[in-house]
């Protein structure tokens, strides 16, 4: 099953909405495989987001995720990596529909609340810097069998 790396925000939780977009993920029937919420390390944010080192906004960008504690999730289902990006709406919450997370509490690209690997390998890349193997947790959820045909 394909797995995607979600970040909540420093932004989001000061303004209360990470049971909101937790609900979201999981009302959608995607699976939470790991939690954690801390201050990311600026060094590990620097990694997450080294596609962005030479763009202008890129120190504040960094400034941003290490502002204050973040949520960091492992994310599992069938196409995870899409349903999520689509969850959370476009980059900039003047483009993000109403109904996704951006659209409806967001209203600038630098304080768009949630992060989603965009592919395959950026998943795989973002899940290894922020979990260990032993910090992503196997089991069963009942609904499966209801979610998966
Ligand atoms: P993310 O990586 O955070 O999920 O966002 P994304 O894929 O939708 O957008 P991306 O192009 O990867 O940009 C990463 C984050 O950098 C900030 N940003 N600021 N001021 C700007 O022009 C600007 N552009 C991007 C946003 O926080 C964006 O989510
Ligand atoms: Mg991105």
């Amino acid at each position: 099953m394909e797995q995607t790396y979600v970040m909540i925000k420093p932004d989001a939780v000061q303004r209360g909405l990470i049971g909101e977009i937790i609900l979201r993920i999981e009302r959608k029937g995607l699976k939470i495989k790991a939690m954690r919420m801390n201050v990311m390390d600026k060094t590990i944010a620097m990694e997450h987001y080294s596609e962005h080192s030479e763009k202008p906004f890129f120190n504040s960008l960094i400034e941003y995720v290490t502002s204050g504690p973040s949520v960091s999730m492992v994310v599992e289902g069938k196409n995870a990596i899409s349903i999520m990006r689509s969850i959370n709406g476009a980059t900039n919450p003047v483009n993000a529909l109403p109904g996704t997370i951006r659209g409806d509490f967001a209203v600038e690209t630098g304080r768009n609340i949630v992060h989603a690997s965009d592919s395959l390998e950026a998943a795989k890349r973002e899940i290894s810097i922020h979990f260990k193997n032993s910090e992503i947790i196997e089991y069963k959820k009942v609904d499966e069998a209801w979610l998966y045909e």
